[in-house]
């Protein structure tokens, strides 16, 4: 047996990457207000801002391309896609939506959320902002261990079961409108939930009448390490452990730009039909009509295709195993990292590496705009400047951990990309109390992060 794990595909197609240099760089940063959302693609060399609507394609996905059914109603690629779906998550009304949010805002947009709560392991950013833009409150309510970088319990995504518990019982079943898992834990550093928390939670909510569904847009990830990491997984296959995960829940919301495969797309799926017949109305007031929801009969296809790819053990086992790589990497420059690795990102305990950078110099982005600046590589904070709020009196509320996320799309980057972003990382540990702080100069009222202007402090 060879200790390398190549990747399971060769390369069809090729697209260029556009090479900087480190002068041209730091004249890019400063232009976009030290905030790499406002630099050019083209002005990239490795995207790792996210994986999500990033993927690499496969030659089926784009020969099903080819094949989309384009009908308005009931067209065959929606049938491929919903069976596709079913056959995975075992729900009853699939509806198709643009993306993600489209899904969650749909979802919310139907349960009732004003003045309730919505309880997760940890919220997206986008899922608080759609609950908080309609009324209601998002809690976190993640296991102590999530909060803490270099413990390296396998299942950092749980749930808190007894603060679910003692909430509910103090608040009343009547003032929560859902409880959610986000799989994997993305906000909390890509981290899987277990299938055991996963039966707790739902356990609960069940003897509390709470539904009860899952964000999952990193499904297959999350359970290809629950056959790695939770005793009793390691002879079932990815999908057999994806069914019995899905059949705790009684709907999910999904993002198909991750674990989909695909570059656009998502879905909203569950059980209760009366919940489904007025998701489908409001579907069709904004994203369309229920058998295509927003998307081209083409991409239903794509999506449909990923969702029997991505569950390829061969695949998933070359994905865990890149991400594990360039986290082994990190730590050995002395880059301390949110262990142990999770299952689409590496992520940087960005206090902890740059500690001579106080939380409200936001060292998260510090450390961001240093690896654009020495390897024109894009990662993203998951810290200060995108979960932190300014009170009235212009002090900071800040989140307990800074990260920096490098998201690693999926089939996109060779092994020796992955390489070169270690070097870039050694680089940076070398000198990294050359590295300043930032102060904000312009920020928007909600999900700052994406149009925050910033300048370094001397
Ligand atoms: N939930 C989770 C856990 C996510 O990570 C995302 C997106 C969404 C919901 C929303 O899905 O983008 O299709 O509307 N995450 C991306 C990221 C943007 O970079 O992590 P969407």
């Amino acid at each position: 047996m060879t200790k390398t794990i190549i990747e399971p595909f060769k390369i069809k197609m090729v697209e260029p990457l556009h090479l900087t240099r480190e002068e041209d760089r730091r004249e890019i940063l400063k232009k976009a207000g030290y905030n790499l959302f406002l630099v050019k693609a083209q002005n990239i060399l490795i995207d790792l801002l996210t994986d999500s609507g990033t993927s690499a394609m496969s030659s089926e996905q784009w020969a099903g391309m080819m094949r989309g059914d384009e009908s308005y109603a009931g067209a065959s690629s929606f049938y491929k896609f919903e069976e596709a779906i079913r056959s995975i998550t075992g729900f009853r009304y699939i509806i198709p939506t643009h993306q993600g949010r489209a899904a969650e805002r749909i979802l919310f947009g139907t349960i009732n959320v004003k003045d309730k709560f919505v309880l997760n392991n940890t919220h997206f950013d986008t899922t608080r902002a759609n609950i908080e833009y309609l009324g209601g409150t998002a809690v976190d309510l993640p296991i102590p261990e999530a909060r803490i970088p270099s413990d390296e319990f396998p299942f950092k995504g749980n749930m808190d079961v007894s603060l679910l518990k003692s909430f509910i019982q103090e608040k009343g079943r009547d003032k929560i409108s859902l409880v959610m898992l986000t799989i994997t834990n993305n906000s909390g550093g890509g981290q899987p939930v277990s299938l055991q928390n996963v039966k707790e939670v739902s356990a609960v909510c069940k003897s509390s009448g709470i539904p009860f569904f899952l964000d999952a847009c990193r499904f297959a990830e999350n359970c290809y390490l629950i056959k790695e990491r939770e005793p009793g997984y390691s002879s079932k296959t990815v999908k057999e452990i994806a069914q019995e995960l899905f059949s705790y829940a009684d709907g999910c919301t999904m993002s198909a730009k991750k674990d989909g495969l695909a570059n656009i797309g998502g879905f909203l799926a569950l059980n209760d039909e009366n919940l489904a017949i007025q998701e489908k109305n409001l579907l069709i007031l904004t994203e369309g009509f229920p058998t295509y929801g927003g998307l081209a009969g083409r991409d239903l296809e794509a999506i449909a295709q990923g969702l029997i790819e991505v569950l390829d053990e061969d695949y998933l086992n070359y994905r865990i195993a890149s991400i594990r790589y360039l986290q082994n990497g990190f730590e050995k420059a002395g880059i301390p990292t949110v262990k142990p690795p999770g299952g689409h990102a590496v992520y940087i305990d960005s206090r902890a590496f740059l500690p001579h950078i106080s939380p409200e110099q936001f060292p998260g982005q510090a450390l961001v705009c240093e690896l654009y600046v020495k390897g024109g590589i894009r990662a993203v904070e998951v810290g200060s400047l995108m979960f932190g709020k300014k009170q009235s009196d212009g002090k900071e509320i800040l989140p307990a951990l800074d990260l920096v996320r490098l998201a690693i799309p999926r089939r996109v980057y060779t092994q020796s990309h992955i390489d070169y972003v270690i070097e870039i990382g050694e680089e940076i540990a070398k000198h990294k109390e050359k590295t300043r702080g930032l102060k904000l100069i312009y920020e928007s009222p909600f999900l700052r992060h994406f149009t925050a202007k910033l300048e370094p402090l001397f």
